[in-house]
């Protein structure tokens, strides 16, 4: 029998890769994506690496009956909640396009679940709802909630209570909120990875097009941070280890009756921005155009995680390095000027 796991955003970064490791498991993925922030190249690629093209329904997560319509048609073992807005700074000039859709989207999805007797949800969090930690920079996932930046980092702090209030009122449900930290790299292959849209925001995919020349150089948002080298501190978990930390919190959820969870998703170990470039330098050989700017506003100084809680519940830890991040990002860079002479 075929265990179907509902993958909403199934055709983005993390979810593509969660499709991937969905199917390495045994399930059979239902990819629900409309394609708006999503690009259709990441189908074949899909489709190459799994061998058969995926279940794909084009559709938007907040259409009320759509969505009924899906959960009629199949038995869901499981939900993973990926699609959702995601740029930090868009947010802040659209707050009601973010609140809108990440927000109904998800109250969408739990209507549904309940509705229907589907148990098991996966919620794509973020660690954004730390803000900036007060005191120790490794957090835990007891470590007290900041207000986020942004009304994206918002959507997640307050779908993670969305999520905690429909499990108070439904104590059969089987929820679980993932907080990643920042998600870099693509799968070995080269089939699948980011399209960022525009100008990239975030750090991996500015150097990757740096590097190749789509961008002119590289701007350090700041060198007075009271850090080892006064650059920022994240911790950097490759796409291919998140997308499985999905598949083992899908098998966790899957023998509960009643559970709620979030847990931390990664490395556990924190690098600054001037380690990331070195990291690439060196392992690609290429030589990057950078220079020092001025402070980026909302960054936080440093925070990473402690990754306890998900090796002890989900018997899950990151393995894969820095160094395979930065070469799978690079080798993703130099494929996607195949996708866009397509
Ligand atoms: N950075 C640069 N130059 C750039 C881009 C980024 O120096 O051109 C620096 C940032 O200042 C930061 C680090 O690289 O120090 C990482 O920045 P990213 O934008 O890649 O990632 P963030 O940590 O800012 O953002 C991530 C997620 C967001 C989430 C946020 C919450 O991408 O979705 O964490 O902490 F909201």
């Amino acid at each position: 029998m075929e265990k179907y796991v509902l993958v909403t955003g199934g055709a983005g970064y993390i979810g593509s890769h969660t499709v991937v490791s969905l199917v390495e498991n045994g399930y059979t993925p239902v990819i629900l994506d409309d394609f708006r922030n999503a690009n259709r190249v990441v189908i074949d690629g899909l489709t190459k690496i799994l061998g058969k093209k995926p279940i794909i329904i084009e559709l938007d997560v907040c259409d009320q009956n759509g969505v009924k319509e899906i959960f009629e048609s199949y038995k869901f073992e499981g939900i993973i909640h990926f699609a959702a807005y995601k740029a930090v700074g868009e947010s802040v000039d659209e707050p009601l396009k973010y609140y809108q859709n990440n927000l109904m989207g998800l109250i969408n999805i739990l209507s549904n679940m309940i509705e229907f007797n589907v148990k098991n949800l996966v919620f794509s969090s973020s660690c954004t709802v730390y803000g900036e930690p007060k005191g120790i920079k490794e957090v835990t996932e007891e470590t007290p909630k900041n207000f986020p930046n942004s009304p994206y980092g918002f959507t997640k702090w307050i779908g993670e209570q969305i999520i905690e209030d429909t499990f108070k009122a439904n104590p059969s449900l089987n929820l679980m909120n993932l907080r990643y930290f920042n998600p870099v790299g693509a799968h070995k292959s080269s089939l699948i990875g980011e399209f960022p849209i525009g100008k990239p925001n975030n750090l991996m995919p500015y150097i990757t097009q740096t590097a190749i020349g789509k961008q002119e150089e590289l701007i350090v948002f700041g060198n007075d941070y009271p850090t080892i080298d006064g650059t920022c501190i994240r911790d950097y978990i490759h796409v291919v280890d998140l997308a499985y930390a999905h598949v083992k919190a899908i098998v966790f959820l899957a023998g509960k009756f009643g559970s709620f969870e979030t847990i931390n998703i990664g490395t556990g170990k924190g690098s600054s921005v001037l380690e990331i470039i070195s990291a690439f330098e060196s392992e690609t050989g290429q030589k990057l155009k950078w220079k020092y700017g001025k402070r980026r506003s909302g960054d936080v100084t440093e925070i990473f995680a402690n990754a306890t809680k998900a090796k002890n519940i989900l018997e899950w830890e990151a393995k894969l390095s820095i160094k395979d991040a930065v070469i799978d990002a690079w080798n993703w860079e130099k494929k996607l000027i195949e996708h866009n002479e397509k």
